[in-house]
């Protein structure tokens, strides 16, 4: 072999490594509770990728306080200073393009989105709802379940698409009501499950394992059952330190 052929075929062969991590954005209009469960999975090198900017369109949110905190750029954008739902989704979209994201993630963004904005970043979108999809979409999930006598409750996180809380389900986590819940030991429960599930339906994501595709959301390449992958009540439960009385 001539030193010209192995040079050239060296340089052939030679893909460069991307090291840059995956670019995640994140949207919150509250506490921001879930929007910690990553931050604290990132810092675990759990989350496959980097939070690189937590945007809220509530200026006083405490999630601005946990991005900052983490050293994250944390971004105001006051939906009351504009006089439309599109104007508003507008300005987000811009703000969300300059950090390059990978993946949007909504987590407790109070904001019904424009199909403009949905279909920008269709497929690049997920968000966690409080009940086990598609049982409850909208609000007050917790006092309805009780309401209904329901024997199970829990969270879903699932890619957003037009249909509100309707977009294919990628994961949930279940949880049994006992006689002694309340809307507020519900609420504390199926938190702590959506802390459970976000960073895990995330680090799928930024892997490429999991995909928005025309037969809807597939894991490896193989479609999701409609209600996802599903933790138990048992296997949250445990992970959770949570005590199960007489099964435990
Ligand atoms: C969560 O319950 C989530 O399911 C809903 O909004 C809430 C956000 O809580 N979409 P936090 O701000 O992450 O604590």
């Amino acid at each position: 072999m001539s030193n010209d052929q192995y040079s050239s075929d060296t340089l052939t062969d030679f893909t460069p490594e991307t090291t840059e991590p995956r670019r995640v954005v994140v949207l919150i209009s509250g506490n921001g509770s879930n929007l910690q469960a990553l931050i604290d999975a990132q810092s675990h090198g759990e989350l496959g990728g980097e939070i690189v900017a937590v945007i809220s369109n509530q200026p006083n949110a405490y999630g601005l306080k946990r991005a900052r905190d983490a050293g994250i750029d944390a971004v105001v954008l006051p939906h009351r200073e504009y006089e439309s739902r599109e104007a508003f989704d507008g300005a987000l979209i811009k703000v969300i393009e300059r950090h390059e994201p990978d993946l949007i993630v909504l987590a407790g963004f109070m904001r019904i989105l424009s199909p403009i904005f949905v279909q920008r970043f269709y497929g690049r979108l997920l968000n966690i709802h409080p009940s086990l999809l598609p049982a409850y979409q909208g609000l007050d999930t917790h006092a309805r379940v009780l309401a209904d006598g329901a024997k199970e409750h829990g969270a879903s996180v699932h890619f957003v698409t037009e249909e509100l809380d309707g977009g294919p389900v990628v994961i949930q986590a279940a949880l049994e009501i006992t006689e002694d819940d309340s809307v507020e030991t519900l609420k504390n429960k199926v938190h702590s499950r959506e802390h459970l599930i976000y960073p895990i339906a995330v680090k799928w994501f930024l892997e490429g394992r999991l995909r928005l595709g025309a037969e809807g959301a597939t894991f490896d390449g193989v479609p999701l059952p409609p209600q996802g992958m599903r933790m138990s009540h048992a296997d949250a439960a445990e992970e959770l330190d949570e005590d199960i009385g007489e099964e435990s």
